[in-house]
């Protein structure tokens, strides 16, 4: 399908279905052996990682959990001080787990910085992050993915998960949002 038969604002398709594909296929390599033999867990952050985590999860070839937590992220500071608000927590006592947070986009940072630090409270057996894009000219904070399948330019991107205003998220490919 080609971008343009989508909609008006589909003009680019920056990430092809077949790349992405590809390179989650060598992501899920690269993690059955990191976590071979260990009891792994593997946490979406909802809602853009939703379509991220049902590939990934799919390209791992060991046995492991599947889990997703919903936050949400304020510009500035949340009332309580904290950049983000946990909307749906995990289940999971993440004592037991090598945890692998899967997020679809590390922009300034804020949000996977946060997640982090509230999930490290709870003492995992290991914590690491993929995340499917990095956008590292907008970063906020110190804050580094352990793997990012693709590096992209400050653009406003969506599909594959990512959203603008809610739409978007089914597009099969991630493609530019021309405004
Ligand atoms: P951060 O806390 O700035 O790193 O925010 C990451 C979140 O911002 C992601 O989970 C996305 O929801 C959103 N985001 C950042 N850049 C884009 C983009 O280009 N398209 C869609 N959503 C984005
Ligand atoms: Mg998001």
């Amino acid at each position: 399908m080609s971008g343009k038969s989508f909609d008006r604002h589909i003009q680019e398709i920056l990430i092809p279905t077949q790349t992405i594909q590809e390179r989650i296929q060598d992501a899920g390599a690269q993690i059955s052996r990191i976590y071979a033999d260990k009891p792994l867990l593997l946490v979406g952050i909802l809602n853009g990682a939703f379509v991220f985590m049902a590939d990934l999860c799919r390209s791992i070839s060991i046995p492991c959990e599947t889990a997703f937590m919903r936050v949400r992220s304020y510009s500035g500071m949340s009332s309580q001080g904290n950049p983000v608000e946990i909307l749906m927590d995990l289940e999971q006592d993440i004592s037991r787990y090598h945890v692998l947070i899967a997020e679809d986009i590390l922009d300034t940072g804020r949000t996977l910085r946060a997640v982090t630090e509230i999930l490290k409270e709870r003492h995992p057996l290991s914590l690491r992050v993929v995340t499917l894009l990095d956008k590292p000219s907008r970063r906020a904070v110190d804050f580094e993915a352990d793997m990012s399948l693709f590096t992209i330019a400050d653009r406003f991107v969506v599909g594959y998960g990512l959203d603008y205003n809610g739409s978007y998220r089914n597009l099969p490919y991630v493609a530019v949002y021309t405004p």
